[in-house]
């Protein structure tokens, strides 16, 4: 009788613990750019108030310090029981090939996910027809920052083409502005540089890249890196101390006219510095990337051998819903994965991503793991530091074209 009781009892421990539960979410969305995840943490304490949520982060922009640390968690057989990875060939280029991640097939099917995702995103997140993660959102990559009212105060406006960016950065250092541009650290840096081959190429050219029919060493890719110095001539000397936010501040307190960045800046600027679209801040498409949409977009999956499997689930059924994605998004400057979300609950800047994104051209962006695979992406940033101090655009192009080749890229 004593056992049958303590049996039972153990039992109800057993049962009330794991309807308790657990779920450990890893990202790099920490401090400024916390918000839109702390939205949807709320939304699961809500929905699954016994279980308690680990919501882990590793600051440092686009992941740089994050993936690091994810690698060591992975190898050591301890993976967080879901993680921030971007679309495409960052997480499936790693994690996917070395099989520690789970096939979300059956999920997508039983939340209609196919139906509700734009089908070149479904593509960009699988292999052979198995989906690997989930995609929460859609980045715009090619955004310049300005703000209104010192443009306009200075007398000029936001260029069209890297040629005009050139001239607008002479009137501004005539005008007294020493860094006409604002960028930050290696990765930044990184960032500006596509925008700047993105709009000297063209979006085919940028495709034919990845797609390995145009070669580093083209004479066409040797002088959009000569353009890059050039802008970059324009831009402040103390670079590699600044985070993005560091360096979206000298865009709104006037310092520096202009800045290129994803439009997580637009999060930061509405949600954390509570600017309004237009007036506090500006935005334009990266000088000669008019009409051309460079997406990237976060997404969160499923590794094997995690403890908290059930909860991980319900965490990604949130991630993709309608609910979770409007709660999301417009607070962090990105739209929705889905097709149907709620329009009304973004700001001016989300409605005209959103307009863009219908009517643009949609290429991948490389700094943020959408083209390229993190072999090549993990070993680019060395090239860009040493362009940036040999100023040596047909070293730099040979230096890439030997990554893109060994990354099994181009020939
Ligand atoms: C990107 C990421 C964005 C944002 C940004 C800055 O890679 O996709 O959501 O977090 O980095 O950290």
């Amino acid at each position: 009788m004593k056992k049958a009781l303590l049996l039972a009892a153990a039992l109800a421990v057993t049962t009330s613990a794991s309807a308790a539960g657990k779920l450990e979410i890893f990202s790099w969305w920490s401090g400024d750019e916390g918000p839109a995840l702390e939205a949807l943490v709320k939304l699961y304490k809500a929905k699954y108030p016994a279980v308690t949520v680990d919501n882990a982060t590793v600051s440092g922009g686009a992941g740089t310090n994050a993936k690091a640390v994810l690698k060591t968690r992975m190898l050591g057989g301890t993976p967080p029981d879901s993680f921030q990875a971007h679309a495409g060939q960052e997480l499936i280029g790693t994690w996917v090939v070395a099989g520690r991640m789970e096939d979300l097939s059956s999920l997508f099917k039983s939340e209609g996910w196919d139906k509700v995702f734009p089908k070149d995103l479904v593509k960009l997140i699988s292999t052979n027809g198995k989906p690997w993660s989930v995609p929460v959102n859609v980045h715009r990559s090619n955004v310049m920052w300005y703000n209104p009212a010192k443009l306009k105060a200075w007398g000029v406006t936001a260029p069209k083409t890297w040629p005009e960016f050139l001239k607008t950065c002479n009137t501004l250092k005539a005008k007294g502005v020493a860094a006409p541009l604002v960028v930050g650290e290696n990765w930044t840096q990184q960032h500006l540089w596509e925008s700047v081959m993105i709009g000297t190429l063209g979006s085919a050219n940028w495709e034919n890249l990845w797609a390995g029919k145009l070669k580093f060493t083209d004479p066409k890719v040797v002088a959009g890196f000569t353009t890059f110095g050039k802008v970059m001539d324009c831009a402040n000397k103390d670079a590699s101390g600044l985070s993005w936010q560091q360096a979206s501040d000298r865009v709104i307190d006037g310092t520096s006219a202009f800045n290129v960045m994803g439009d997580w800046a637009a999060g930061y600027f509405a949600t954390t510095k509570k600017l309004a679209p237009n007036t506090g801040f500006g935005w334009a498409p990266a000088p000669g990337t008019t009409k051309t949409f460079v997406m990237l977009a976060d997404s969160f999956g499923l590794p094997k051998g995690t403890k908290n499997r059930t909860e991980a689930i319900n965490w990604l059924k949130l991630m993709g819903s309608k609910a979770g994605q409007d709660a999301f998004n417009p607070l962090k400057g990105s739209i929705a994965a889905r097709t149907d979300s709620d329009l009304s609950k973004y700001n001016t800047y989300g409605k005209s991503a959103a307009a863009d994104w219908k009517s643009n051209k949609i290429v991948g962006s490389l700094v943020h793991g959408a083209v390229a695979p993190e072999s090549f992406m993990s070993a680019f940033g060395a090239v860009i530091d040493q362009y940036v101090s040999s100023r040596n655009s047909a070293a730099a192009a040979a230096a890439a074209q030997q990554l893109a080749v060994r990354a099994g890229i181009s020939k």
